[in-house]
């Protein structure tokens, strides 16, 4: 054999032992030796094991959007050697090693985010509820008692939102504890649904004064906090409740009697607009409204699209 051959040679083995190192270092496990070995099964997830939120992407998806078996240079670090220049990759290297799609182990950076956990998400609440507290970007803030974030089961699928506080509920810094809250959980109850199965929280989150509708200024201070919380809570289904929750989460002026008891979306996430129930309240006496028999309609709306029983219904 010619020096220079068995130099280049000895210069192809040096690297490929560097890559076999890189990869094991990258806690890649062994790697499998022959030509024709199979990817091994024990670096391999078995995704059937696994409570779904922590299920991987699909292998392929996996693999090709990993920089585990082809990491582009940026991300192989800096103390591990590198493949050099000219060198063949290991597809075109010689037999040695065979290509192996090894999908990474869990405790390598994966490019698609893992489903936050519960007690992350409340922790993520708290921190958001606590820039409400600190909040004066608005006039709403001189005459608050105290803020009014929200109540219920963050890992609800269910989500009302409603207007802003009103005087109960600036006293007792909670959402819809008031007249409008009882008739709110009258209904909550009658879907058969308990305290647990929703989240409620307002657009505004401080009382405005004699309980008029929060102006434009307040609403754009306000609901960056609402969007951080339907960012965590991520609800199955939204119920608006009345025009100011309606107008805001669909962008549109159109008069609650035509948006009620249709769908429509927020972000991918399937809104029910329906009448407030503080209106609901205030017509109860008049014999021709329909509005309380219309909630009712929106609210089966919702169970069916949760997937739920509509109570009453036959079958
Ligand atoms: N009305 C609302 O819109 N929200 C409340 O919290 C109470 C009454």
């Amino acid at each position: 054999m010619e020096p220079t051959d068995r130099d280049e040679l000895l210069r192809l083995l040096r690297d490929l032992g560097a890559q076999l190192a890189w990869q094991r270092d990258a806690g890649l496990g062994e790697v499998p030796r022959g030509v024709d070995a199979a990817p091994s099964s024990s670096v391999e997830p078995t995704v059937e094991a696994l409570p779904p939120s922590q299920h991987l992407p699909p292998p392929e998806t996996t693999v090709a959007a990993s920089p585990v078996v082809e990491p582009p240079a940026s991300v192989v670090p800096e103390d591990r050697p590198r493949p050099r220049e000219g060198v063949p990759t290991r597809a075109e290297a010689p037999a040695v090693v065979a290509p192996t799609p090894v999908a990474p182990p869990r405790s390598l950076p994966v490019l698609v985010p893992p489903p936050r956990d519960l007690e992350t998400r409340r922790g993520r609440l708290e921190v958001v509820a606590a820039d409400v507290r600190a909040c004066e970007a608005c006039k709403l803030a001189l005459k608050r008692t105290q803020t009014v974030f929200a109540r219920g089961n963050p890992d609800a699928r269910l989500c009302f939102i409603g207007e802003g506080p009103g005087a109960d509920e600036d006293r007792l810094g909670e959402p819809f504890v008031g007249a409008a809250g009882q008739l709110l959980d009258k209904i909550i109850a009658a879907m058969r649904l308990g305290v647990d199965d929703v989240y409620i929280a307002n657009i505004v989150k401080c009382r405005p004064p004699n309980n008029r509708v929060p102006d434009a200024e307040e609403m754009r201070a306000c609901t960056p906090f609402l969007l951080r919380q339907l960012d965590e809570v991520k609800p199955a289904v939204i119920v608006a409740l009345g025009k100011t929750a309606a107008s805001f989460l669909l962008d549109s002026k159109a008069p609650m009697g035509q948006l009620r008891g249709r769908w429509h979306t927020w972000n991918g996430v399937p809104v029910m607009p329906t009448w407030h129930p503080s209106y609901v309240l205030r017509v109860r006496d008049n014999p021709n409204s329909t509005a309380r028999a219309e909630v009712w309609n929106d609210m089966k709306l919702v169970l069916v699209r949760l997937g739920l029983p509509v109570p009453g219904a036959r079958g």
